[in-house]
């Protein structure tokens, strides 16, 4: 999370020249003791804070795009006008304040209300069901409150607690540097005060899509008028003699995390399976907890399959510049109490072995119901699966991506939130097809890595900047196309990346590669 930022520019309650923010623009600054963003857009001039509310990121180090302030950090997006976070991953929106104008000037006044809440509408669903607690579950049950939905709303999730901040269970909380109120995603009383109705620590075992009912573990049963699946993946578990023993872990829950955390108590050597974005968040997070790390995986370069070889090559050298040990082109033969066996005889002594080799959709539920599934559950552009009134989002779902012409299942914290966004005002009749170009970021020790696009594939990786002095975008082209750009200390560009590769525009793209490169 982002500390406080230490107040600079100029004091808006003495007022400013509207000449010193040119239309389209933001300056950054403060009034009474805050730090403020003042925004000009359509010839109206906004006064919003100028931290993002989802981990304090510096809002005038981001893009206006019509209207909208996005967050340089993980793309949360902000209305200027009305505060409000139109794209997560923020859930919160900014404080506002006056911005008044007195001739050429702008002065900044007393805060504004909050939003007011959303005018309550009918609807001919009656109630939304939703199976799955985590990043898109949560993100449909609070997008239907707020787009005023009346009816009931239950949320049932097989982990015991509210929906947490999956991300973080493998950055700061296991590396010990955020305390765990900070994994809630919301306490229990905002699920209260919103009405929805929260079921935790129970599965959903049965669908019915003919008769709109499930049933739980606990021996109850809901109807629905509209469900969302949003069951998320699960980790794939290792088959090696041996993998059934206590030190073997995984890592999708915060319980997982929290078994991993007690693990490291006394420990001193830690082996991690897997040279994933999850394995490689643990390897840096325990060598934050100074335990020794060797990372064990059968590719030639950590995360090539995803990043490409040359940012592949960086990930590596960063880890090992942080005493990291590799053991690439290898697999585990054998795993023993307090130790891994290489499939060359390598012995690895290891206190506790951290997993990270992916994860499979979890659709048995969908499966049983007959619900079409091919390696996740297919929906259309609206999200709705084979059963009217199931809609599937997040890391379960398959849908027509615009962009590629392909079906695609991606497992990204933001795509998850916002397809649970689209699900949910699809259940209210919005017919919004999902077209958000998705994005992810991963952290490696102090640096941040960011991806906007999606390619499977390529047949092409242009650098431009510099990786090694962590300033360059990295981009992914099929067909000559860019279908994805990754980016280093280059956060403005990513954001522009993004608003590129929303409007299709593959001469910007080529334009901002070309401006980085100089
Ligand atoms: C440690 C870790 C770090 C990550 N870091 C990043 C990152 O930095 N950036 C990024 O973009 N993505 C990251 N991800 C991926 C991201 O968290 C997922 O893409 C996202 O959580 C998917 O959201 P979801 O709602 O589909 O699934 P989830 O968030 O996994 O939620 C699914 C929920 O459904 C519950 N459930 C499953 N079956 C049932 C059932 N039958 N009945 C009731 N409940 C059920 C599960 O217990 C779970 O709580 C990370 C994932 C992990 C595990
Ligand atoms: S800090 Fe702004 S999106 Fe994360």
């Amino acid at each position: 999370m982002g500390d406080a930022p230490a107040l600079t520019g100029p004091d808006f309650t003495q007022g400013i020249d509207l000449s010193d923010i040119p239309e389209g623009g933001m300056l950054l600054g403060n009034a009474n003791g805050e730090a403020v963003l003042l925004v000009h857009h359509g010839g109206d001039v906004f006064a919003v804070a100028a931290t993002c509310t989802h981990y304090g990121g510096p809002l005038a180090d981001g893009i206006l795009n019509a209207g909208v302030v996005r967050c340089p950090w993980h793309h949360a997006c902000f209305d200027a006008r009305t505060g409000e976070a139109v794209r997560p991953p923020a859930l919160n929106p900014l404080r506002r304040w006056t911005a008044e104008r007195r001739g050429s000037r702008v002065f900044v006044g007393q805060p504004l209300a909050a939003p007011s809440p959303p005018r309550k509408r009918s609807s001919a669903v009656e109630s939304v069901v939703i199976v799955g607690a985590g990043a898109a579950g949560n993100a449909a049950a609070e997008t239907l409150r707020r787009e005023g939905y009346a009816g009931f709303v239950t949320m049932i999730g097989a982990e015991p607690t509210v929906p947490v901040d999956r991300p973080n269970l493998s950055k700061d909380y296991l590396a010990g540097t955020a305390q765990e109120e900070w994994v809630w995603l919301r306490g229990q009383e905002f699920y209260s005060a919103q009405e929805i109705e929260l079921v935790l620590g129970a599965r959903v075992v049965a669908l019915d899509p003919k008769a709109r009912r499930v049933q739980l573990s606990d021996g109850t049963s809901r109807s629905y008028g509209a469900l969302v699946l949003a069951t998320g993946a699960e980790p794939v578990k290792l088959t090696v003699p041996g993998s059934d023993k206590p030190l073997v872990h995984y890592l999708r829950s915060l319980a997982d995390s929290r078994a991993i955390i007690a693990s490291t108590q006394g420990a001193a050597r830690a082996v991690v399976v897997g040279a994933s974005f999850i394995g490689l968040e643990v390897a840096a997070s325990l060598r934050t907890r100074g335990l020794e790390v060797h990372v064990v995986a059968p590719d030639a370069r950590p995360l090539e399959r995803i990043m490409g070889a040359e940012l592949g090559d960086f990930v590596r050298a960063l880890h090992e510049e942080h005493g990291v040990h590799f053991h690439l082109r290898h697999t585990v033969g054998t795993i023993e109490d307090g130790a891994v066996l290489l499939d060359d005889g390598t012995r690895l002594p290891a206190d506790l072995v951290v997993a990270g080799v992916g994860v499979r959709p979890a659709v048995a539920l969908a499966e049983q119901a007959g619900l079409r599934v091919d390696r996740g559950v297919v929906v259309d552009e609206h999200l709705e699966s084979s059963a009217p009134g199931v809609y599937a989002a997040g890391d379960i779902a398959r849908w027509p991506d615009p962009s590629s012409g392909k079906s695609i299942r991606i497992e990204h914290w933001v795509v998850a939130e916002r397809q649970g966004q689209t699900a949910a005002r699809n259940i209210l009749g919005a017919r919004e097809a999902f077209r958000a170009v998705p994005f992810f970021w991963s952290q490696h020790y102090d640096v941040p890595i960011s991806y906007v696009g999606h390619a499977e594939g390529w047949d092409g990786v242009e650098v431009a900047g510099s990786i090694a002095e962590r300033s360059c975008l990295v981009a992914f082209r099929t067909g000559g196309r860019i279908a994805a750009v990754a980016s280093i200390g280059r956060d403005r560009e990513s954001l522009r990346a993004e608003a590129l590769l929303e409007r299709g525009d593959q001469a910007g793209l080529e334009a901002l590669l070309a401006n980085v490169g100089k």
